[in-house]
C-alpha cells in the first residue's frame, strides 16, 4: 500500500501546504480531492513564497504528477493564472492533470455566495466567497457543469443557459442581488480558459490514480480546509462545502478506503479559525494579538485576520477519531518561543460536567467552557533547531502531551515557514 493523506485537523490554516510540499519530493504522486481555491496552501522555497490555491503542493517537483481530482470545484480564471504565475516563475506545470469531472465555478455561483452570505444578516459563515458553496450546491443538486463539458459544446450551452435563467431568477427576484448576465459572453471567456489548460485535462482520472495505486506508486493525498470544516464531521452550519476528512480522499480521488496506507494530521501547534462559528479556546487581547503576529496569521486567500487561541485537545481528540491519524505533523510551535506559559485545552466543561467529546450539537457546544493544563513556555529560539535532541525540555513535553491527546505518534515538526526549518522523527 503506497497511499498517504494529509489533513488538517483543525479549522483549516494547519500549514499543509508546507507538509505537503516536504513530503512530495519522495512521493510519485499528489492529488488534490477536495475544496477550491477557497484554500490557500503556503510554500516558502529560497525565501519566496508561493501561495497555491488549486493546484497541488507538489508542483514544485517535475516528477511528480500532480492531480486536480474529480472532488474540486475548479474556477478556470484562477487556474489559469496560478499556472501561469508558476511557469513564470519556472515551474512548467506539465505534470498537472485535472479530472473532467472536477465541477466548475461561475460567476453565478461568486454571486450567490455573496448574496446569500448578506441573506444571513446574523450567523453569517464568513465564505470566502469564492462561491465554493454553491457550486457544490449544483453539483448535489445535479445542475453542475464539469470541466468534460467543454468537450461538447452544444451540451455546455444548453447547461448554461439552464442555470443562468435559474440564477437569474433567484438572485434578482429572491435575493434582490440584481445580475444580468450574458451567455455569448460567459461561453467565450469560459472556452477561452479552457482552451489554455485543455492539454493538461484527462477523461480518466480516477483510472491514473488507481493505475499509480496498482504499481505501488507514492501518492499522497492533499486535503485543503480542516476536520472542523467538514460539512459532515465540522460545526456545521459554520463549515465549508466539502469533504476535508480522510475519508473525504476516496471519493474526490475516486479508490477504495483499504488502499489507504497512513494518515497524517497536520496539527498547528496553537488553533486558529477564519470567518464565523464556534470557537472555544478563542483568546482576545495581547496574547490572541501576539500569536496572530508572530504566526502571520492573517487569511493566505482572503487576507483576514484569523481568529487565535489555545490549543485544543478536544479537537485533536476528534479529529484523530474521524480521519483516523496515524501520525502527526506539529506546525509553527515556534510561534510559541515567546510565552511563559503555555495552556492546553484537555476538555470542556458543559453545564457541571465535564466533557471529552466534541459536541455536535452546537447550542451545547456554545456553552462549554474549556478546561486548560498549564505548561511551561521553552522562552527559547526554536526556529534554527533541525534535530529533536535539541529541543528544550519544556517544548518536548509540550509535543509530548499533544501526541498523547491524539494518541498517534509525531512524525514531522515544522519551526519556520522555510522548507529547511522542519525536524523529523
Ligand atoms: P467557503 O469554503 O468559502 O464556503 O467558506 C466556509 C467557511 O470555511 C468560512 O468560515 C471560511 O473562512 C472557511 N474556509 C474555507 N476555506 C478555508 C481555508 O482554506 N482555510 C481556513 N478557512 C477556510
Amino acid at each position: 500500500m503506497s497511499v498517504t493523506v494529509i489533513v488538517g485537523t483543525q479549522w483549516g490554516d494547519e500549514g499543509k501546504g508546507k507538509i505537503t510540499d516536504l513530503l512530495a519530493r519522495e512521493m510519485d504522486m499528489v492529488v488534490r480531492y477536495q475544496g477550491g481555491n477557497n484554500a490557500g496552501h503556503t510554500v516558502v522555497i529560497k525565501e519566496e513564497k508561493f501561495i497555491l490555491h488549486l493546484i497541488p503542493s507538489g508542483i514544485f517537483y517535475p516528477k511528480v504528477t500532480c492531480v486536480i481530482g474529480n472532488g474540486v470545484v475548479v474556477d478556470p480564471a484562477v487556474l489559469l493564472q496560478e499556472i501561469k504565475t508558476l511557469q513564470g516563475k519556472g515551474f512548467n506545470c506539465e505534470n498537472l492533470k485535472i479530472s473532467a469531472q472536477a465541477h466548475v465555478i461561475f460567476p453565478y455561483h461568486r454571486d450567490l455566495d455573496l448574496a446569500q452570505e448578506k441573506n444571513r444578516e446574523a450567523g453569517r459563515i464568513g465564505t470566502t466567497a469564492r462561491g465554493i458553496g454553491p457550486c457544490y450546491v449544483d453539483k448535489f443538486n445535479r445542475r453542475g457543469i464539469r470541466i468534460g463539458d467543454f468537450f461538447h459544446e452544444d451540451i455546455f450551452r444548453q447547461k448554461l443557459e439552464w442555470n443562468l435563467a435559474e440564477k437569474s431568477f433567484l438572485l434578482n427576484n429572491f435575493y434582490d442581488y440584481k445580475v444580468s448576465y450574458d451567455a455569448d459572453k460567459i461561453q467565450k471567456e469560459y472556452f477561452e480558459y479552457f482552451r489554455a489548460f485543455q492539454s493538461l485535462v484527462i477523461e480518466e482520472s480516477t483510472s491514473l490514480i488507481n493505475e499509480a495505486i496498482s504499481k505501488n506508486k507514492k501518492i499522497l493525498m492533499e486535503g485543503a480546509q480542516g476536520t472542523m470544516l467538514d460539512v459532515d464531521q465540522g460545526t456545521y452550519p459554520y463549515v465549508t462545502s466539502s469533504n476535508p476528512i480522510a475519508g473525504g480522499a476516496c471519493i474526490g480521488a475516486g479508490f477504495g478506503p483499504q488502499e489507504i496506507d497512513e494518515v497524517i494530521g497536520v496539527v498547528k501547534a496553537y488553533v486558529t479559525r477564519v470567518g464565523g462559528g464556534p470557537f472555544p479556546t478563542e483568546i482576545s487581547g495581547e496574547i490572541g494579538d501576539l500569536l496572530r503576529e508572530r504566526g502571520g496569521e492573517y487569511g493566505a486567500t482572503t487576507g483576514r485576520p484569523r481568529r487565535c487561541g489555545w490549543f485544543d485537545g478536544v479537537v485533536l481528540r476528534h479529529a484523530a477519531k474521524i480521519n483516523g491519524l496515524t501520525q502527526l505533523a506539529i506546525t509553527k510551535i515556534d510561534v510559541l518561543d515567546a510565552l511563559e506559559t503555555i495552556e492546553i485545552c484537555t476538555a470542556y466543561e458543559c453545564e457541571g460536567k465535564v466533557i471529552e467529546d466534541f459536541p455536535t450539537d452546537l447550542a451545547k457546544l456554545e456553552k462549554c467552557r474549556p478546561i486548560y493544563e498549564d505548561l511551561p513556555g521553552w522562552k527559547e529560539d526554536l526556529s534554527k533547531i533541525t534535530d529533536y535532541r535539541n529541543l528544550p525540555l519544556n517544548a518536548k513535553k509540550y509535543i509530548d502531551r499533544l501526541a498523547e491527546l491524539a494518541e498517534a505518534k509525531v512524525s514531522l515538526i515544522s519551526v519556520g515557514a522555510e522548507r529547511g526549518q522542519v525536524i523529523r522523527l
